[in-house]
């Protein structure tokens, strides 16, 4: 099968109470282990490319990497997404690249320009049969080059559910990023984790059937976090969303969850591990494959939090 638009992805997963996993690749051995644990699981994909991946794999040894796991996976809906699209510039290339889905954040800029910036890229995308995700409202933590808020900010700037029904209506786009609370990575919170998913429930009642995206869903796992600290590393306070939230929040109108920080940890806790339990080992295939193996273990673990496990085939 080729690659697929979420479409019916979202569909399926709001009607059926769940989310898709929307998982960020930079590299084969971060694919590979998130591909096999959908592949045992037989869950749908999104599989996601940001700019940073785009400049540091390059987008044709991503694409070809992201072909085999599709040709490899024929029983498995995956989509090809770019998360946080800067500017129209960059979503049209990554229309032009193949992509079946893309991302323009432009929620940074007023409400007006985050409107007229989001309705140009869905007027090109749709031409091209590639539906759009879109942000309204602020997270917190570091995406690609831009600082978000503190925690306690976030608080102050969630998606505002009347906007969220404007911003639907005028730009056309087919999901919609909302802030809830959540942060990108691994310093969410500092106390007490607190989500607002009052928002989402505000927003679904106005707006049935209508997909939301979390962003910054990572859990910052104790076991990563914990190897980390072991051997060598420095997070003593690393804080993520914690996982019965996340569970929640897919019974309501969360259709897409994304996870970056969660797969960096389990990579970097097991190479950490491998270089200070064997200061000789030279090999990377010796600390790349515990790194894959975690990161297949740990999406395992992901697809029932999300609740896609085994849902691959009616998302077809
Ligand atoms: O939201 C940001 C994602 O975690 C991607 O991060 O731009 O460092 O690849 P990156
Ligand atoms: P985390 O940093 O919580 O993994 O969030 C990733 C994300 O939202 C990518 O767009
Ligand atoms: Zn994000």
């Amino acid at each position: 099968m080729a690659l697929v638009d979420t479409k019916k992805m979202f569909e399926m997963a709001y009607k059926n109470g769940y989310a898709v996993g929307a998982f960020n690749v930079n590299n084969m051995e971060i694919t590979q282990g998130i591909v096999s644990a959908i592949a045992e699981e037989k869950a749908p994909l999104i599989l996601q490319i940001s700019r940073g991946a785009r400049s540091y794999a390059s987008m044709s040894y991503l694409r070809a990497i992201i072909d085999v796991a599709v040709a490899e996976n024929p029983e498995i809906p995956i989509c090809m997404h770019l998360d946080h699209g800067d500017t129209f510039e960059t979503c049209k290339q990554c229309v032009d690249d193949g992509f079946t889905s893309v991302m323009i954040d432009a929620s940074h800029y007023s409400f007006e320009e985050n409107i007229a910036m989001t309705k140009k890229v869905v007027e090109y995308a749709h031409d091209h049969g590639v539906v759009v995700e879109a942000e309204l409202g602020q997270l917190g933590g570091i995406e690609e080059d831009v600082v978000g808020l503190s925690h306690d900010d976030v608080m102050k700037h969630l998606t505002d559910p009347d906007q969220a029904v404007e911003f639907i209506e005028k730009t056309g786009c087919d999901s919609l990023a909302v802030a809830c609370g959540t942060s990108h990575g691994a310093f969410k919170f500092k106390s007490e984790p607190k989500l607002a998913l009052d928002v989402i429930d505000k927003i679904a009642a106005k707006l049935p059937g209508y997909p939301l995206v979390m962003h910054g869903s990572s859990s910052v796992l104790k076991e990563f976090k914990d190897l980390i600290n072991k051997y060598g590393g420095d997070m003593p306070n690393a804080m993520g969303v914690p996982e019965s939230a996340i569970s929640e929040a897919v019974k309501k109108a969360v259709c897409k969850v994304n996870i970056d920080t969660d797969l960096r940890m389990a990579l970097t806790a097991k190479i950490r591990q491998v270089f200070c339990e064997k200061p000789g080992e030279f090999d990377p295939r010796k600390y790349l494959a515990p790194g894959r193996d975690a990161i297949k273990d740990m999406v395992k673990h992901k697809l029932h939090v999300l609740g896609c496990a085994g849902k691959a085939a009616e998302c077809m």
